[in-house]
């Protein structure tokens, strides 16, 4: 396995493995007004794309996972799109992907890092950034009930 820094020509699989991913976990939990298949476009991946670095984790030549790292400001970046295929879900990706991007944001001087949109029903992603040493330091309303934000000191 690898985890490496995509590349532009990466967007189509980076797409491909959040569309997927969100599509499985999220449509049980959103309601049907709100839910959005895709989630993203290529134009809006794109767009992400140049505002944070994304990282692809590839497993036997498949990537499987994927996640970036937003440098908001001084000593501040978020950790956004975590986004494991389902099939390859509960074997470390997530927890490998996140640890990268931590050693990466300690190598840019980052001190916290942030994790926004944190739905409150996706139990799995709570567990998750728990697991991982964040803790929920934020709530946000939306139409279907609220969003936490997570933080941790590096
Ligand atoms: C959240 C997500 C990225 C986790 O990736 P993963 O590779 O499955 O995670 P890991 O195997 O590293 O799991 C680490 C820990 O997270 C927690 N966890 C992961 N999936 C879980 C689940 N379905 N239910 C409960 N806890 C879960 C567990 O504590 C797990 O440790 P354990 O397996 O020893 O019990 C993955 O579930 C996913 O892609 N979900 C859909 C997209 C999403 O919700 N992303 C987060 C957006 S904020």
């Amino acid at each position: 396995m690898s985890i490496y820094r995509a590349h532009v020509k990466d967007i189509e699989v980076i797409l491909f493995v959040i569309n997927k991913s969100n599509s499985e976990a999220y449509r049980k939990i959103i309601p049907r007004e709100y839910f959005k298949e895709p989630v993203f476009t290529h134009e809006e991946l794109s767009q992400k794309f140049r505002e944070m670095t994304f990282f692809i984790y590839e497993l036997e030549d498949e990537s499987v996972g994927v996640a970036a790292l937003q440098v908001e400001g001084e000593g501040l970046g978020s950790v956004r799109f975590v986004y494991v295929l389902p099939e390859h879900q509960r074997k470390g990706v997530g927890t490998s992907l996140v640890t990268y991007i931590e050693a990466e944001a300690g190598r840019l001087g980052l001190k916290t890092l942030r994790v926004p949109h944190v739905d409150m029903n996706a139990h799995w992603a709570i567990s998750f950034y728990t697991k991982l040493g964040y803790r929920a330091v934020d709530k946000r309303k939306k139409p279907w009930g609220y969003d936490f934000f997570f933080e941790k000191s590096l």
